[in-house]
């Protein structure tokens, strides 16, 4: 291998770009990765999912000791936020990470080029700096893993200061007395939740009648009593239609879907959260006739796109926009590349939104299971009934076990619950191996555990829960 010339070359270094260089050069590949930003990690370690998961942490912490240590007994008269602190400790967390994969490309003997990547051909990378110094190396294999950026809403300008997109949500100088959120889906949820706890009024605005779409409905419904009892607000069938700031406000026109006058909501600070789409800018994809597709890069099954040797995955090729899905696309992209067979199955990827208490699904809801006309039984065990989660003080939520009506296959599990991100787990790995309900309900968990709650709802599938 010469230095400018690799068998595979990946673009973009988050969670799905690392991975498939990390696996490349395991497989024997001489592999470089090319990245804009200083830091790898993309959008989920620097501005996404490693930041917000430290300030979910800390503000749950801060919450609990504020509103429930003193019914546990626990005195905390004076219980005050350092929030400078706060970032600093969410700031350390990430510096600490990405520093975890610089180890990483090292230890794999992976080549690290600083720039932004584009192909001018099949077989070649030219990598721009940010000082315009342009290098074209040699690449046998091409990897897109360029991920997504935020959605912009019209009429609602980001500035990344009053009206803040998740990135400049992870980044507020000081708590708002008001915070209007607009899109009720993931990262509206998350990042509102952490404002809330800090003590910030927070209203959510959603453009359809429920919040996190996509989830099964009565989870949904249970996360908005949920919220409710939190005092976020929530303006459901409502669309903002446009933005007017102040030195110290913003003020929102909100709409009612079906039509009516618009209402006004004012706030100190608005995030947008209303979607993320595919980031392609600069790769040169006309140049290759690639033609995206509503800005997806189509692939087909093995990744490839129309041009051999040119592969792409994660958030850039559509489907759930979610780390651990490109993480896996990563690992089978390179093995394809190395000869050998790569598979996924997008029945068994799970999604969390990591508000407290946890939402987490997997698998079919029971609305797709009705759209397909598939017959089902159905599980369903309460936290109020488990043993742990009451030690805990946190009750609130349910596991929900879905078995084909027939075989007994488990199609889908959703959990609303604490440490549901967690839970759902063992419920993947049940559906990864195509087992039953059954299989579930008769293995020992561990007691008391708030894994049980999973077991009972997988006994209760088949009418026989010992606990309700
Ligand atoms: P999302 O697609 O989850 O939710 C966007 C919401 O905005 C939807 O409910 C939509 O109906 C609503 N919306 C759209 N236009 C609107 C308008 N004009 N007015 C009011 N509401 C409007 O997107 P989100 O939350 O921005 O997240 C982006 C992506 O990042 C998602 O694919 C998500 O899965 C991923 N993500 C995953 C996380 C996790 O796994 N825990 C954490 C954060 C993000």
């Amino acid at each position: 291998m010469a230095d400018n010339n690799f068998d595979v070359v990946v673009i973009g270094a988050g969670p799905g770009g690392y991975v498939a260089a990390i696996r490349a050069a395991q497989l024997g590949l001489s592999t470089a990765i090319v990245e804009k930003r200083e830091t790898l990690g993309g959008t989920c370690l620097n501005v996404g999912c490693i930041p917000s998961k430290a300030l979910l942490h800390t503000s749950h912490m801060y919450h609990a000791a504020h509103d429930e240590f003193a019914a546990m007994g626990i005195k905390a008269p004076r219980v005050d936020l350092d929030l400078k602190a706060m970032m600093a400790y969410k700031d350390s967390v990430v510096g600490d990470t990405i520093k975890g994969v610089d180890y990483l490309m090292k230890k794999n003997k992976i080549t690290r080029l600083l720039g932004t990547g584009s192909i001018p051909a099949a077989g070649q990378v030219t990598v721009t700096g940010a000082d315009g110094k342009a290098e074209t190396i040699q690449a046998g294999n091409i990897i897109i893993a360029t991920g997504s950026d935020v959605t912009p809403l019209p009429g609602v300008e980001i500035d990344e200061k009053q009206i803040v997109s998740s990135a400049g949500a992870l980044e507020l100088p000081k708590v708002p007395k008001t915070m209007a959120v607009i899109g009720a889906g993931v990262i509206g949820l998350e990042l509102g939740s952490v404002w809330s706890r800090l003590g910030a009024e927070v209203t959510v605005i959603e453009f359809l009648d429920h919040v996190l779409p996509g989830m099964d409905a009565e989870i949904s419904k249970h996360m908005q009593r949920t919220l409710k009892k939190q005092k976020i607000g929530l303006k459901l069938s409502s669309k903002v239609t446009g933005a007017r700031k102040s030195k110290t406000s913003v003020t929102l026109d909100v709409e009612p879907v079906a039509g009516g006058d618009a209402a006004q909501v004012k706030a100190d600070v608005v995030l947008v959260a209303v979607g993320r789409r595919p980031y392609t800018d600069g790769l040169g994809l006309e140049g290759l006739g690639i033609e995206p597709d509503k800005g997806f890069i189509p692939v087909d099954a093995r990744f490839q796109t129309k041009v051999p040797g040119v592969y792409a995955i994660g958030d850039v090729i559509g489907g759930a926009m979610l780390a651990h899905k490109a993480e896996d696309e990563g690992v089978v992209v390179a093995e394809i590349i190395a000869g050998q067979s790569g598979h996924i199955d997008y029945d068994a990827i799970p999604g969390i939104v990591y508000t407290w208490p946890e939402a987490a699904g997997v698998g079919k809801t029971e609305e797709q299971l009705k759209e397909a006309g598939i017959e089902y039984n159905v599980g369903k065990f309460p936290f109020t009934a488990n043993a742990r989660a009451r030690a805990m003080g946190d009750t609130d939520g349910f596991v929900k076990v879905l078995a084909d009506k027939e075989t007994d296959r488990v199609l889908g599990v959703h959990i609303l619950g604490p440490a549901a991100g967690d839970l759902i787990q063992e419920c993947v790995l049940v559906m990864e191996f195509g087992g039953s309900a059954e299989d579930i309900a008769r293995t020992c968990h561990g007691h008391p555990g708030l894994p049980e709650a999973v077991k009972e709802a997988a006994l209760d599938a088949g009418g026989r829960a010992l606990h309700i």
